[in-house]
């Protein structure tokens, strides 16, 4: 299944709102609609957001502070992945895991050598997923007891032109 990140409109909010995580996950995220409101609240946490879709169904949404002045401890950045969130009906077919490694594509295209995260550190919770994609704790906590981790980035590089057929 072909996943991809599309911007939320009119003809697809209502659907992108809809979508739920499992119950006992939501200490671990807000809602998407918690979300854009708080996409909404800091626009100096430079938001930036898309719902996730595996064909051409909703599955999920993703938030970054995108290249943002870092303000530690209410501002992490410059790249920080805020809110990613699976449906509970999509979860487990790796629709989270690419949502990540395209985000962590995008942004390096953007430059960025790194990108943080954070995770509430409970039972249940996202440690193990962030580390399958070699996400390791900065060794910092943001001001609400979530553990901040670190993808490093390998520097982009414009691919190389496709050989000339001379
Ligand atoms: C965490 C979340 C985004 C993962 O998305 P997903 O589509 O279910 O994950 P994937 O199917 O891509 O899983 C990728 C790998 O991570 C593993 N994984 C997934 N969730 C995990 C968890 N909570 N703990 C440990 N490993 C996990 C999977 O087993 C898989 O590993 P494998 O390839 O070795 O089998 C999703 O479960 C979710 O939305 N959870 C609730 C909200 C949340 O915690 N969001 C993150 C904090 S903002």
């Amino acid at each position: 299944m072909v996943v991809t990140l599309r911007e939320i409109t009119d003809r697809n909010r209502e659907a992108v709102l809809a979508l739920r995580v499992a119950p006992g996950q939501e200490r671990f995220v807000s809602s998407v609609r918690g979300a854009i409101r708080e996409a909404a609240e800091y626009p100096h946490a430079k938001p930036w957001y898309r719902a996730v879709y595996a064909g051409d169904e909703p599955v999920g949404f993703v938030m970054l502070s995108w290249n943002v002045e870092p303000q530690p401890p209410e501002i992490i950045g410059p790249w920080f992945l805020w809110k990613l969130l699976i449906d509970q009906r999509h979860q487990g077919r790796g629709y989270g895991f690419e949502v990540v490694r395209q985000i962590a594509e995008l942004v390096r295209s953007e430059g960025a050598t790194e990108l943080l995260t954070s995770y509430v550190p409970e039972n249940g919770g996202p440690a193990g997923f962030y580390e399958r994609l070699g996400f390791a704790p900065t060794g910092e906590l943001d001001p609400d007891g979530e553990v901040i981790m670190r993808l490093v980035l390998p520097p982009w590089r414009q691919s190389a032109s496709p050989p000339s057929s001379e």
